[in-house]
């Protein structure tokens, strides 16, 4: 018999037919009452794949008392209790180091956009507004001055960009990150205050949650610019949409929000923000690379065999 599996996340076509092919796969998303397949099912659900947004509440890993394996295809692990899945002797898988570049080449792509206000031109352009009106100057992001919150592997990749930009790097961490050259600032708000352009990179999560809070976005200031490519959480939403409302940041690139898919829509008409629906590793490449890891994962725990990216 093939083993139950509950996916709460589409994948790409080829993956869900690969998953189809190996085991009994459920999707909540397809039917009407979601409670009641939980309820038929649940007893003999041993996987559960989902994505980083999405994660697995308590409600649903007690709903599975069969379960034995959480693969994340995604590197966020803030949406899974992660002790009360080690207590229960349930695996969670991730899928790091795929999707680093991209998402670090989101980071850039929003910066840019942001600063040089690529969106609010192209709507310039495209509603005929180019021969009537004048289009005020951007801003240059080459040689600014660049603050990251979080210096792990994503925060690293997108220093390595801006180096390329001639950009002064300095970060934010809870420890000073050994191996490199970059000015470490243990103040957030005082690194915002140093800094043009802040991106966040830092995992979600409650030791993160509202961490650029408004003295951060104060110090940054109405011609500094937050670009977040992490987790809604980690930014106090309403005090972003305040301070944007009220000119005292200058801007805003956003690829992640407090409560996912709903985005304040304040922002949606700030042509100072440019806004993404969570998309930083959705390519084909880093989506196939990021599939595959969950599909090593699964065919490992139901082998017996050692998990290739185990978080627990
Ligand atoms: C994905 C993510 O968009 O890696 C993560 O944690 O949030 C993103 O890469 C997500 O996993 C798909 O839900």
């Amino acid at each position: 018999m093939k083993p139950n599996i509950l996916m709460l996340e589409q994948m790409m076509p080829n993956v869900e037919a690969r998953l189809d092919s190996d085991y009994e796969v459920h999707r909540p998303s397809r039917v009407k009452d979601r409670a009641a397949l939980i309820s038929a099912i649940g007893p003999s659900v041993r996987a559960v794949v989902t994505g980083g947004q999405t994660g697995a509440s308590n409600e649903l890993m007690d709903a599975l008392p069969a379960l034995e394996i959480i693969a994340i295809n995604g590197i966020g692990t803030d949406k899974v209790d992660l002790q009360r899945a080690r207590a229960r002797a349930i695996r969670v898988t991730t899928t790091p180091d795929v999707l680093t570049e991209d998402v670090a080449d989101m980071a850039i792509a929003l910066l840019l956009a942001t600063a040089r206000r690529i969106c609010f031109a192209d709507r310039f352009v495209r509603t005929g507004r180019w021969p009537r009106e004048h289009l005020p100057l951007a801003s240059r992001v080459n040689g600014k001055r660049l603050g990251i919150v979080g210096l792990g592997r994503i925060g690293r990749a997108v220093a390595r960009r801006a180096e390329a930009f001639g950009m002064t790097i300095a970060y934010n961490a809870l420890d000073r990150v050994a191996d490199v050259g970059y000015r470490y600032e243990r103040d957030l708000a005082a690194l915002a205050g140093e800094s043009d352009f802040l991106v966040v990179a830092a995992s979600g999560g409650a030791a993160t949650r509202g961490l650029v809070g408004r003295a951060v976005l104060d110090a940054l200031g109405p011609s500094g610019l937050l670009i977040n490519v992490a987790r809604g959480s980690v930014v106090d939403e309403q005090a972003l949409v305040t301070a944007l409302a009220e000119g005292r940041l200058g801007g805003a690139g956003l690829d992640v929000f407090a409560n996912e898919p709903d985005v304040p829509q304040e922002l949606w008409h700030m042509d100072n923000v440019v806004l993404q629906p969570h998309q930083a590793s959705a390519t084909v490449e880093t989506r196939r690379a990021m599939a595959e890891l969950v599909l090593a994962n699964l065919a490992a725990h139901f082998a017996g065999r050692e998990l290739p990216t185990a978080v627990a």
